[in-house]
């Protein structure tokens, strides 16, 4: 069975049983600033599984893309990918434990015509305040499963959610397809690696809080995911999704760069032909909705995705630019059922093309100098590898890959000393630099820069969350913002920001200031630039609400300074709005 066929079996499946089938959501979560990509079919409902009502019903079936990026280290094993797509049907208030559990039995043993002796599943054993899955259980038996494939397992097994920090989350039941061809056993042990998770139904009854505790949620849901990849390629009977499309093409592309195949393929090079495969599939998906490499957010999670695959390929021998041939092979496989992929093809290859040339001069040099380094007891000194990154460009976590290729670790903890140093004379040089400049008239300027923190704020909420700041250059006279956008805004777009702004200004916001670890800092949504500020404690500026939760209305990682309260700014005026370079938007602005 093809990944098409899967997935039109299972909305096919689901429909007849009264699911609504919706359409994917895009890569950037629209309505989740706690996350940079969609993790999971259930992320984009979010809000209906805490009980807003759907204009789709209380039964929805759909296919989304995802990107997980937590194992990217990982990847180029036989199952793990930062690119997925995953199966899912919900129950907003409607269905329950059993019927949930009687449509995926059907599914699997009905449809896909999987034999019960191959399947295996578990439940959630229980704990303080939260009690055994016996309902679960008992409906599996009731279907037929044997008691003895059935296993209890706790919160690291059968527990998911909530996707982010806080929100919709529950007791689980996995279910387990037999991969080997041996008999499957009578007694399923969770252990036996031969046993591979094809598909979970999550029973989201709690709403995770903000202080951590969990409180029951009035509508109670269900949502699954089947990963599509796994699925296909377990149930040919294969060990690695590589081994079924779309990754089996994409690899033979990829091979096909170094004039060979997948079947030919040396051990040592199986890793980074499946490395390059997986992130440049990911980052034609990321770049198909529209975001661009850069060093902040969802543009450096694409930067790093292309300039790993590019070094793997230099790892390889390959010499010529390539990631856009393997971009076409995945256009070619997947634009089908991704329009996207099709429709926005120059602009794949244009960004593609872009970043190859940029990073390769950098790599080029880089890999040369790492060959020289004097490494001793198998470990890169911070020092090292700070050179490398700062006078070289040369990404830490390419560093940190090679080093580990090498059987070396990197001197982590000297590096981020290095890194602190270096920004705290920065830091002491930008704070000069700043005060020399505003001598006259630092009072002023202050106000402009937390201006432009509202100002951004109110760009992503009018424009979309496709707007980053690509520049700032503030003078006691104006704002002069530059930020990416595709197109001139119109007259309303510029009143609703100057509104916007200026309604924050009117609500007499205190702005408060904390220093935070960057993952704590990303964790409450903090907007910024997250790559050069390894290893330090940064400021994060929020305005219009507790830095706690997440949907403050500004949150930035800044130096600063700032005012102490936006009732200070005054009245905020837009005066012009013009274009800056491709891409990129610049606007004037003051404060009256
Ligand atoms: N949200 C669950 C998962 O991602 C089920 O869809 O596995």
């Amino acid at each position: 069975m093809t990944a098409k066929e899967l997935k039109q079996k299972y909305l096919e499946f689901f429909e007849k049983n009264g699911h609504t089938i919706i359409a994917g959501a895009p890569l950037v979560p629209e309505n989740d600033p706690t996350a940079l990509f969609t993790t999971a079919g259930m992320h984009p409902l979010v809000p209906y599984l805490l009980g807003e009502k759907h204009p789709a019903g209380t039964r929805l079936t759909d296919v989304q893309k995802c990107i997980r990026t937590g194992d990217i280290d990982e990847v180029g094993d036989n199952w793990h990918l930062t690119f997925f797509e995953m199966l899912g049907n919900w129950s907003l208030g409607d269905y329950g434990k059993k019927e949930a559990i009687e449509f995926s039995f059907n599914f699997l043993t009905k449809e896909l015509e999987i034999s019960l002796d191959k399947l295996a599943v578990t439940v959630f054993t229980g704990e303080e305040g939260i009690p055994r899955d016996e309902e679960s259980a008992e409906t599996w038996k009731s279907l037929g499963v044997k008691p003895e494939r059935i296993a209890y397992l706790g919160r690291e097994d059968n527990w998911w959610g909530p996707a982010g920090q806080t929100g919709p989350c529950g007791p689980d039941t996995e279910m387990f397809y037999w991969s080997s061809e041996e008999d499957a056993p009578e007694v399923y042990d969770p252990k036996d690696k031969r046993w591979v998770e094809i598909w979970n139904d999550v029973f989201m009854i709690y709403n995770k809080k903000v202080d951590g505790t969990y409180e029951p949620l009035a509508q109670k849901n269900v949502d699954t995911g089947m990963g599509v990849e796994r699925t296909v390629a377990t149930l040919a009977g294969k060990s690695s999704a590589y081994d079924v499309d779309p990754l089996f093409s994409i690899t033979v592309q990829v091979c096909a760069l170094f004039n060979t195949t997948p079947e030919e393929l040396e051990f040592e090079n199986i890793k980074p032909v499946r490395i390059i495969a997986d992130h440049l599939r990911a980052t034609t998906f990321i770049l198909a909705d529209g975001v661009t490499p850069s060093n902040v957010e969802q543009g450096y999670v694409l930067r790093r995705l292309i300039r790993r695959a590019i070094r793997y390929g230099s790892e390889l021998g390959i010499t010529s630019p390539f990631t856009q041939q393997v971009a076409e092979a995945v256009i070619d496989l997947q634009g089908g059922f991704y329009k996207e992929l099709r429709e926005k093809r120059d602009f794949i290859m244009e960004e593609l093309a872009k970043e190859e040339e940029k990073f390769n001069a950098t790599l080029e040099n880089g890999l040369k100098k790492f060959e020289k380094l004097k490494v001793e007891g198998s470990k890169v000194s911070g020092k090292d590898v700070f050179i490398l990154f700062s006078t070289y460009g040369f990404p830490v976590e390419i560093t940190r890959d090679l080093a580990k290729e090498n059987g070396w670790t990197i001197d982590e903890e000297e590096f981020a000393k290095e890194f602190a140093q270096h920004q705290d004379l920065s830091r002491k040089g930008a704070e000069q630099k700043f005060k020399g400049g505003l001598a006259d008239n630092s009072e002023v300027t202050t106000r402009m820069h937390t201006a432009t923190h509202l100002m951004i704020a109110a760009l992503r909420k009018v424009l979309g969350e496709h707007v980053y700041q690509k520049g700032a250059n503030i003078t006691a006279e104006r704002i002069r913002f530059d930020f990416s956008h595709p197109e001139k805004m119109t007259p309303e777009q510029i009143k609703q920001v100057e509104d916007l702004v200026n309604e924050q200004i009117e609500k007499a916001h205190p702005v408060s200031c904390e220093e935070l670890t960057l993952e704590e800092a990303k964790e409450r949504g903090a907007m910024g630039v997250f790559e050069s500020k390894y290893g330090e404690k940064v400021k994060v500026y929020t305005v219009g609400g507790d830095s706690q939760v997440k949907d403050a209305f500004s949150k930035e990682i800044c130096g600063g300074p700032h005012v102490q309260n936006t009732l200070e700014l005054g009245h905020f005026k837009i005066l012009k709005e013009e274009s800056s370079s491709s891409g990129v938007r610049r606007i004037k602005a003051i404060l009256e």
